[in-house]
């Protein structure tokens, strides 16, 4: 990169994000090259249909079909990857990273499967490989994670990070939808994918919490590794009870390091609702942490839409700028995962079934004198503690009855909802939900 000559981007993928990041690299071209000291500028892009009509036009630059032929391309200097998907986008930041180009991605699902090794990779040929839009869209997470709370130490996070469940989750609370209702009308709003099964199971959230967690605790938190659950079986009856019990029903992301060892889940939790977590709306994220040193801070914001990510993405393309302008060598606040030099291991894990939690387990059972009894029998059986009970309409029948377990592991728990299961008056049960204190 001569310092006179504008930067060269090449970029995979010109949709949602993609198209933003051009509009912003028009629109805002003055402050980028003031405050990096160089005009940059959109080279090449590949998408998969290049006659496809797009509400920002193609026109002026060079596209391929072939993200590879792009990142060869010796005017291309550095590279932007907004495609998503593991395939072929892990395979160009690798050819990038191996042809000293540094590489900006927004692409949670690569950063997740395949992190470690293109972040080993990045830190070997000291190229910047950065990814702040992987996690929380606009809110920034990732540098204040690797840079800004560096001397101190993560000992919690909580984070709200997919938009479309949190959507989801604030129709069903604000007006008493029924789940379906609330994702056809995120689908609706374009916040939720014609296919949201990502979103709904958990997996989205999973991605990120693998990357943010790794980045916290400085060792790799394998997706694989996660105990993961989905929306599926929240219904607006327990969003009501959980708003009888002062909670909030969330779609949470939580890791914590407990024995040296890593607890990280992502699923449906309740949270009190004074919680600053409980407060987050709609489609934004929020990330919670809880650290050594500073105490408690949330980071808030859009979680998602083109413009909000086109910003981080392009904060990274010029902080990738600034550091090849300055020949800095790579090191591990460069983006890389976690200390120079070393290599990454995966982190011991608690057992899913060792974490620990209050649980909410919602039950329908038949009118009948003892059945309390019996089931709160059960819950002795395996050593887990009840702290409370609701038992509602009377005179139905099955009736609900709702319990709330004092922190407990999840296996007993697990073990409990199976045996209440079997009981001839249970005629239905609900998922566990665990219920998060404050960290
Ligand atoms: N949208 C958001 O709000 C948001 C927020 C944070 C992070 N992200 C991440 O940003 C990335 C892009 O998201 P997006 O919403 O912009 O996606 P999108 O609207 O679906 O756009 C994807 C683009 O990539 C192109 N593409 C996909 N596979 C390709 C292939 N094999 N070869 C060439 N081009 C290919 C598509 O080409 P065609 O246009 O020809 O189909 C399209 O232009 C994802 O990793 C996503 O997770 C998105």
């Amino acid at each position: 990169m001569a310092s006179d000559q504008p930067i060269r981007l090449g970029m995979l993928g010109f949709g949602t994000v993609g198209q933003a990041v051009a509009r912003a690299l028009q629109r805002r071209a003055h402050e980028i090259a003031t405050r990096t000291g160089r005009a940059i500028v959109l080279h090449r892009v590949a998408v998969r249909e290049p006659a496809k009509p797009r509400p920002v036009a193609l026109d002026g630059l060079h596209v391929h079909r072939s993200p590879l032929e792009v990142v060869e391309q010796p005017d291309v200097d550095l590279l932007i990857e907004v495609m998503g998907g593991e395939e072929p986008a892990a395979s160009a930041i690798r050819r990038a990273l191996e042809l000293g180009k540094p590489v900006v991605t927004a692409n949670k699902v690569v950063m997740a499967r395949r992190g470690p090794e293109l972040l080993g990779m990045a830190r070997r040929r000291g190229v910047p490989l950065l990814f702040e839009a992987a996690v929380g869209g606009a809110v920034p997470i990732i540098r204040p994670v690797q840079e800004s709370l560096a001397s101190d130490r993560i000992l919690a996070l909580l984070g709200i990070v997919n938009g479309t469940t949190n959507f989801i989750l604030t129709e069903m609370t604000d007006a008493g939808a029924a789940f379906e209702a609330a994702l056809q009308e995120a689908q609706r709003r374009g916040y939720a994918e014609a296919d949201p099964s990502a979103d709904v199971s958990g997996l989205d959230a999973a991605c990120k919490l693998s990357v943010l967690a790794s980045l916290a605790f400085d060792r790799w938190v394998p997706l694989d590794r996660l105990d993961v659950r989905g929306l599926e079986g929240i219904t607006a009856r327990d969003v009501q009870y959980a708003g009888e019990l002062g909670l909030a029903v969330k779609l949470l992301a939580f890791s914590r390091l407990r024995d040296d060892a890593i607890e990280a889940w992502v699923g449906p939790a309740l949270l009190p609702r004074r919680h600053p977590l409980a407060q987050v709306r709609g489609v934004n994220n929020a990330i919670w942490l809880v650290t050594e040193a500073a105490g408690e801070l949330m980071f808030y914001g859009p979680g998602a839409g083109g413009d909000p990510t086109a910003a981080a993405v392009l904060g990274d393309v010029m902080d990738a700028v600034r550091r090849h302008a300055a020949r800095l060598p790579t090191d591990s606040r460069n983006g890389s995962w976690p200390v120079a030099g070393v290599e990454w291991e995966p982190a011991r894990m608690v057992e899913p079934g060792g974490a620990l939690a209050r649980f909410y387990l919602r039950l329908q059972v038949l009118d009948r004198p003892g059945v309390l009894a019996a089931t709160a029998d059960i819950f002795g059986r395996h050593g887990v503690s009840i702290e409370s009970v609701i038992q509602k309409g009377r005179g139905e029948d099955p009736v609900d009855l709702v319990f709330v377990t004092h922190e407990a592991p999840l296996a007993a728990v697990e073990r409990v909802a199976a045996q209440v299961r079997e009981l001839p008056v249970v005629a239905w049960t609900g998922p566990l939900v665990r219920v998060v204190g404050g960290a």
